[in-house]
């Protein structure tokens, strides 16, 4: 499977993780109208490679030492026509759900400045891991404006009401260690020992048996919609599904036997 060449992305792939590098450092990896028109690409060809078996996880990160990205493009925005707004605010909104319904697991890489839209890119990640320079932050208030790809709906539930209220409010800047505080992330890191740690859980999850993964991060996303008695009962559905499936034979066999178990890798 090849990749689109972009102007404002760099995608690749080793060992079946893609990795997707959010790339206009003049504005600090900042996202215009193009780069979110690029990103709906990249991720729908992820989404391909993914149904084909090429790649099994994706890590999204910025390109430089500075910047995650450091939201949407504010400059383009000053200039966008004012009952654009909603328009845009969708653009990114779908850009953003489509991340979020990959099946395969996705990790944000978060190497310096991830303030508004960037925050919200990372909320769609099923985690993050975040460099020591990295700092937080949702400062559309400092703008007369709010959240528009997500952040007033996944922040919350990322890291609970209140502490998402006093980012959403105040539009305070938080480092990284105070994102791990709150679970914004789950790792801080030194910049340098940033990506190999990513690919390191990456190439652990991609060891398990892939059906496992993708249907418990499908029931955990459901959990956010269901009422508990429903998102319980399709946990059940699942496990029968998994229940029967060859990897689910070897992974209880392999125990049994006292051995590794070795994967079919069926999707
Ligand atoms: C456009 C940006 C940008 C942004 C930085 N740049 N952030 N351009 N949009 N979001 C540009 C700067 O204008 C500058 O360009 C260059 O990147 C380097 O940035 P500096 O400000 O010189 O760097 P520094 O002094 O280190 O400050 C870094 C910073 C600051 C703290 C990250 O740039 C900043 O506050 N940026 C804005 C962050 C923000 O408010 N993001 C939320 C946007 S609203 P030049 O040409 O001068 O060198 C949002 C809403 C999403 O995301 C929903 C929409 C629907």
């Amino acid at each position: 499977m090849s990749f689109s060449a972009f102007e404002n992305l760099q995608i690749s792939v080793t060992d079946r993780i893609a990795t997707l590098t959010v790339s206009r450092l003049k504005a600090l990896n900042a996202l215009n109208e193009p780069t979110l028109h690029e990103l709906h690409t990249a991720i729908a060809e992820v989404a391909a490679a993914a149904a084909a078996g090429t790649v099994g996880g994706l890590i999204i990160t910025g390109e430089g030492e500075k910047a995650f990205v450091a939201g949407a493009d504010i400059a383009m925005m000053s200039g966008l026509a004012s009952d654009r707004g909603e328009e845009f605010a969708h653009l990114g909104s779908d850009v953003f759900g489509a991340i979020e319904n990959l099946t395969i697991p996705v990790i944000a890489a978060v190497n310096g400045f991830a303030l508004g839209g960037g925050c919200e890119l990372l909320l769609c990640c099923d985690f993050a891991y975040a460099a020591t320079n990295a700092k937080f932050g949702q400062p559309e208030v400092n703008l007369g404006l709010i959240c528009g790809f997500g952040g007033t709906q996944r922040l919350p539930r990322k890291v609970g009401y209140g502490h998402a209220m006093e980012l959403l409010m105040t539009g305070t800047v938080i480092g990284a260690e105070e994102a791990l505080r709150i679970g914004l992330v789950n790792r801080v890191l030194p910049l340098e020992d940033l990506m190999p740690a990513v690919v390191k859980t990456m190439t652990t999850i991609l060891s398990k048996a892939p059906l496992s993964v993708t249907r418990s991060k499908q029931l955990a996303q459901r959990s956010f919609d269901l009422p508990i008695a429903e998102g319980l009962a399709e946990e059940c559905a699942i496990f029968g599904e998994i229940f029967a499936s060859p990897d689910a034979k070897e992974g209880t066999t392999a125990f049994v036997e006292k051995r590794p178990a070795i994967f079919s890798h069926q999707r």
